[in-house]
């Protein structure tokens, strides 16, 4: 199981824990943007992002908790991320996954804990990615909600990678380690005062 580091919350500043991430042996920069209205949090100066992850060493798996994501996907694809994951609850999708795809980015699909499996099937031929949110995405910190789990079995394993996302910790992970592809955590390594012992025991 790969880990993929979310810095939505964090101690000091922003740039110092990005910097610190990149430290680690973390496989991936999980990146969360929001925009005001799919979310009612507000994150989505692309221009910031851009500057601050232009350089960045690690793979970015970028989270697009927004309503319309076509110019982000514009604009963010000169990063070259390893993935851009949109939500599935968003009008028309397909033409969001195609638009990544037309990028060769590989594509993800975030499903909310109430969105089930069988809404998103008919998405599943084009994705490399499902991102099961195990928290309502708006912000870091939440408590995980133990029924996203029985969401794993029901996704086709031959091409699609499996992702969990939200109140992800040494605890929660336990059961999960060997079903899951890549999990996402972020309060649980970047509010603690080593990154790297945190990351190891999610691996653990
Ligand atoms: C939730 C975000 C998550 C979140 C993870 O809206 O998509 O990536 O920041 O943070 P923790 O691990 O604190 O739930
Ligand atoms: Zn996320």
């Amino acid at each position: 199981m790969k880990v993929s580091v979310s810095f939505l919350k964090y101690q000091n500043s922003k740039e110092e824990t990005i910097k610190k991430i990149l430290d680690t042996s973390a496989d991936y920069l999980h990146v969360d943007i929001m925009d005001g209205l799919f979310v009612k949090e507000k994150n989505d100066n692309l221009d910031e992002f851009i500057y601050l992850l232009k350089n960045v060493n690690k793979p970015l798996d970028i989270h697009l908790m927004v309503l319309n994501p076509k110019e982000y996907i514009d604009k963010l694809s000169i990063l070259k991320p390893e993935f851009i994951t949109i939500q599935a609850e968003i009008l028309n999708p397909l033409v969001y996954i195609k638009q990544i795809k037309d990028y060769h980015i590989k594509v993800g699909l975030a499903i909310n804990p109430n969105t089930s499996i069988e809404k998103i099937a008919k998405y599943f031929e084009y994705l490399d990615l499902i991102l099961i949110m195990s928290v309502y995405p708006g912000s870091g910190g939440q408590k995980f909600i133990p029924d996203v789990i029985n969401k794993i079995k029901e996704i086709p394993r031959d091409h699609i990678l499996v992702s969990m996302d939200g109140g992800i910790n040494d605890e929660t992970i336990k059961n999960l380690k060997n079903d899951l592809d890549i999990c996402v955590s972020g309060s649980f390594i970047c509010l603690s005062n080593d990154y790297e012992s945190q990351i190891a025991k999610l691996r653990k």
